[in-house]
């Protein structure tokens, strides 16, 4: 085990962290199994976040294990352009059988983040392709994430991931977002509440004209900025005005991919199929970072005309389809399958829901909304202090021996696909108590 007492932590910049209020206090993790981490204090905590929403068939699994070790030994780096390798082949077939026929084209990225800005290139580039040089606008939501590149935080709509870095890419506009606690508090499942929403993006074509707009992107369940699921009928309608105007819908399944619904995806839980789909996170169940953009025979095909000695989209990574990374994703959707853990995510869910809504009533508990195995607990800000109240639980928690993540005052759980029962009474519990006493 890492011995981390006598590590120097001045180095480490690290991400969306709170640098010295965490070098005064870290919480350092130095190993995992299953259900749980341990601390480098020897204590056992119970992963109620996946990681951070990606480990979804629990922490080194051993077959992945061995099929990384296996991989790196035999053939450690290919390069993707102009060249092949079998794994990335093979991956790529795998997702697919879990896929719809009409979406079996796989891209493959390293990063969520890379994974949208590869898709909304893709939109701009079918376009032009189709003759439709003049839609350049790109469409996302309020509230959205959609990781941290250039495209990512210009179409995403959380404000401290934006306001610092300038003005982004241009042409690029925003439909509301569709949290409505004053209508929809304490929902379990979709809300009732917001379909009307989905006539922003009419709004948006009368202003800028559809000839002028290339794609919408919107999370199907919005994760990061604390579990906001769509209300009944609003991806639908979001499809049909898409349809209309012939503009390309993009779902960012980073987080709602692989199981986390009690489905493969979102798209196959709220029936609503996109023209491209963005992944990461779950497959390759954390081990490895790899992401992926699926994409629709019609936008795929569009590209498969000119010369055939011509590259047709000029976009890729280093460590696009990776083999260690395609060996963890091949290992990984074995497991999802063999254990038919996306069918287990929707069984345990009503056990789950009504656990989890148990917390309705504890003191400054707002709001608790829930799908699959994801819930959101909202709490009562404290006045000028957003973020604190919820910081304090997650602190709390974790001396508990709970692992929970946090935005604003939001607390959102998106534990293992494996979880029990047991397990999940004990996420309950800890949380109570930790809200409780940081009330
Ligand atoms: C919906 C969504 N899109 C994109 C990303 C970015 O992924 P990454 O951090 O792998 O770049 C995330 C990360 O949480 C996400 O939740």
């Amino acid at each position: 085990m890492t011995t981390t007492t006598a590590l120097d932590l001045d180095a480490f910049w690290m991400p969306f962290t709170a640098n010295r209020q965490f070098k005064q206090a870290p919480r350092m993790l130095v190993k995992a199994e299953g259900m749980h981490y341990t601390s480098d204090d020897g204590r056992k905590v119970l992963d109620g976040t996946a990681g951070l929403w990606c480990v979804n068939a629990g922490h080194c699994r051993p077959t992945i294990v061995e099929a990384v070790r296996r991989q790196v030994g035999e053939l450690d780096y290919a390069p993707p352009f102009q060249m092949g390798h079998p794994k990335a082949f093979e991956l790529a077939n795998q997702v697919a059988r879990i896929l719809p026929a009409s979406h079996k084209h796989v891209f493959f990225v390293n990063s969520g983040s890379e994974g949208v800005d590869t898709a909304l290139k893709i939109a701009l580039a079918y376009h032009r392709v189709k003759g439709e040089g003049a839609r350049q606008r790109l469409i996302g939501r309020e509230r959205g994430y959609h990781g941290v590149g250039f495209g990512g935080i210009s179409v995403g709509g959380m404000v401290n991931n934006r306001k610092t870095f300038g003005s982004m890419l241009a042409g690029v506009d925003h439909l509301r977002h569709t949290h409505d606690l004053a209508r929809n508090a304490f929902t379990k499942g979709q809300p009732e509440h917001g379909v009307e929403l989905a006539e922003d993006l009419e709004r948006l074509v009368a202003l800028h004209d559809a000839s002028t707009i290339a794609a919408v992107i919107v999370e199907p369940m919005a994760g990061s900025t604390g579990v906001l699921l769509p209300p009944k009928g609003y991806l639908q309608r979001l499809r049909e005005i898409c349809d209309k105007h012939g503009i390309l819908l993009i779902f960012d399944e980073v987080i709602s991919g692989f199981g986390r619904l009690g489905a493969p995806f979102a798209f196959d839980k709220f029936g609503v199929t996109p023209d491209m789909v963005v992944v990461a996170k779950g497959l390759t169940n954390g081990t490895v970072p790899m992401g992926a953009v699926f994409a629709s025979d019609k936008v795929h095909d569009a590209f498969m005309t000119g010369p055939e000695g011509a590259i047709e989209l000029f976009h890729g990574y280093t460590y696009s389809g990776h083999p260690v990374a395609a060996a963890a994703g091949i290992a990984t959707l074995d497991i999802y399958r063999t254990e038919r853990l996306f069918e287990r995510a929707n069984e345990l869910a009503p056990y789950w829901e009504e656990t989890i809504h148990s917390l309705r009533g504890t003191a400054n508990v707002i709001d608790i909304r829930n799908m699959g195995l994801v819930a959101g607990v909202e709490l009562a800000s404290i006045p000028g202090k957003v973020g604190a109240r919820a910081y304090d639980v997650f602190v709390r928690a974790f001396k508990k021996g709970l692992l929970i993540r946090t935005t604003g005052d939001i607390i959102a759980l998106s534990p293992p696909l494996i979880i029990e029962k047991a397990h999940i009474d004990e996420v309950a519990n800890k949380l109570s108590e930790a809200i409780r006493e940081a009330a």
